[in-house]
């Protein structure tokens, strides 16, 4: 699998941690997370990516879409976050095929996340 690919949940939640660095220095971005408390956020989402990337637990918290539904997520906000984690695979070594696929699989919550 991918999960097992890139290296499994450590590997997936040290990316996940950069990922949300990488937001957080974006002021184009950052202020959706203002109030967020950033290891709780970056916990869950390092769940919701390794069951997503075929790791060996099923993800167990919230629906995406409800969870974003009121935030006014831009297709471009999106894409530029998606940037982020792709920064984030890359400067952690991950092959570039693997980059791709990883970042096709956080593409599959775009309809979900955006809604402006
Ligand atoms: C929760 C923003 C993209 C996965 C949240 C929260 C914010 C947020 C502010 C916290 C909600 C709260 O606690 O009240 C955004 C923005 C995004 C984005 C602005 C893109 C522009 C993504 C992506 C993923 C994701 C790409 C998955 C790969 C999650 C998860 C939660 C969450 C798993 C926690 C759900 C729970 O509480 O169970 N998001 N998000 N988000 N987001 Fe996102």
């Amino acid at each position: 699998t991918l999960f097992e690919q890139l290296g499994g949940e450590a590997a997936v939640t040290a990316v996940t941690a950069q990922f949300y660095a990488n937001i957080q220095a974006d002021a184009t971005v950052a202020n959706f997370f203002k109030g967020i408390n950033m290891a709780d956020q970056t916990s869950k989402t390092a769940s919701f990516l390794c069951a997503a990337l075929g790791g060996p637990k099923a993800w167990g918290g919230r629906n995406l879409k409800e969870v974003h539904a009121n935030m006014g997520v831009t297709n471009a906000q999106f894409t530029t976050v998606i940037g982020h984690l792709r920064s984030a695979l890359t400067s952690a070594g991950v092959a570039a095929n693997l980059v791709e696929q990883t970042v096709a699989v956080a593409e599959t919550v775009r309809g979900d996340v955006v809604t402006a």
